[in-house]
């Protein structure tokens, strides 16, 4: 990978070769994993995302007729054309519809948006449960806010991407992506409360602990607009009405194990209501119990979270696929302290925890594992070190 100047660098020149003038600037938003906390952020609950080097950078300037233009080096090639004026949810699609949402929310929170040229670069894989597109509007928003002076706050911010998400592009996501990219800093996991967006930084120096973490792309593509996300989210709001609180955060994460968590469930009248309550009342007491672990400094204590967590995606959410099953399986077969599936879900990546001696050997268990299987796709690793949130690069 370059390193963030030379890749502003190359993003600024290709602005040029493009639209024939130079870019007012360049940003960058990155793409995120996440330690634990999977379907908690749409129940008001509280997630652990760590930043990713990988990043989406844009080049960026204003025009004075209302025009936008967007280019992306992961499209087709095409320069996509609309108007300020004509923006509304539907009118662009594809990947083009995350910078025009980003552009849209800014216009109806009541700031005067200009014509712009944007040019985007992502190394963000797409699809891989990364945020690839938390990354694409993270990266255009904070170019605007910066751009235009708007000086509107990163939690806030983040909060327009998800609307811009939810309302522009139509796909129902929580609000967890959106502030990895924008509050996460080097070095560290971002606790996040999503009902009052409080958070804090907490430390994680893996190499300190003669840890790291491995992560496997299963390439098994997953998308958020889809009926099944959907479908999850409309069962947890519905869980929560009928126990009557506001969101299932409001379960008391005490009542995380034993007979409290089976006396409430058993007010539900169905079977899958029962269990993704379960999963997200669980993950929550999970999310507090790793934010004390890495507080202090036990990260070897951490693998157990993150497996039970996977056990709970798989079991009660239903949302692993037998891609990351048979990842996290492996490699704790092979002496990983800890694994699970991160991100939204059925396949994406699953991240592993474990001694940097170990990471060739899990590595090719998985890849020995996938190959057997028919038509599996051969998987991909890469290690995460915790990197800076969204900035400007030049
Ligand atoms: C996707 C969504 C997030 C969150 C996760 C699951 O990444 O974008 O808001 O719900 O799934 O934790």
């Amino acid at each position: 990978m370059n390193t963030p100047h030379e890749s502003a660098v190359l993003v600024a020149e290709e602005f040029v070769a493009l639209y024939g003038r130079e870019p007012e600037g360049v940003w960058q938003a990155p793409g995120r994993i996440n330690l634990i906390g999977e379907h908690t952020d749409y129940n008001d609950g509280f997630v652990l995302p760590v930043a990713l080097p990988h990043a989406a950078r844009v080049a960026v300037a204003r025009r004075d007729d209302g025009r936008v233009r967007v280019h992306s080096s992961q499209g087709d090639g095409v320069v996509v054309e609309f108007t300020v004026d004509s923006m509304a949810p539907g009118s662009v699609e594809g990947w083009a519809a995350y910078p025009a949402g980003a552009l849209w929310v800014l216009r109806e929170e009541g700031h005067a948006v200009p014509g712009i040229d944007l040019h985007l670069d992502s190394e963000v894989p797409f699809g891989a449960g990364l945020s690839s597109s938390a990354a694409l509007q993270c990266a255009v928003l904070l170019a605007c806010d910066e751009l235009l002076g708007l000086g509107i706050e990163r939690p806030r911010l983040a909060r327009l991407a998800q609307r811009a998400e939810n309302d522009y592009v139509g796909a129902p996501v929580g609000v967890m992506d959106q502030t990895a990219s924008l509050c996460c800093t080097e070095g560290a996991a971002l606790f996040l409360d999503t009902r009052d967006m409080s958070q804090r930084q907490v430390p994680l120096d893996l190499a300190a602990g003669g840890l790291v973490l491995l992560v496997v792309d299963t390439r098994v593509e997953h998308g958020h607009a889809d009926g099944a996300y959907r479908h999850r989210r409309a069962g947890c709001e519905r869980s929560a009405d009928l126990l009557g609180v506001k969101a299932l955060r409001d379960v008391d994460v005490e009542a995380a194990d034993g007979a409290a968590l089976d006396a409430l469930l058993a007010r539900l009248p169905e079977e899958e209501l029962r269990r993704l309550t379960r999963h997200v009342v669980t993950e929550n007491a999970r999310v507090l119990a790793a934010e004390r672990l890495l507080a202090a400094g036990e990260l070897r204590a951490l693998g157990p979270v993150l497996t039970a967590g996977h056990a709970s995606q798989r079991d009660d959410f239903a949302i692993s696929c037998p891609q990351s099953d048979t990842a996290v399986d492996t490699a704790l077969a092979h002496g990983a302290l800890g694994a699970r599936q991160t991100g939204g879900g059925f396949g994406g990546c699953v991240i592993v925890l474990t001694e940097p001696v170990r990471v060739a050997g899990i590595s090719a268990a998985i890849e020995a594992a996938y190959a057997a299987e028919d038509g599996w796709n051969a998987p991909a690793f890469f290690t995460a070190t915790p990197a800076p949130g969204a900035r400007r690069l030049g």
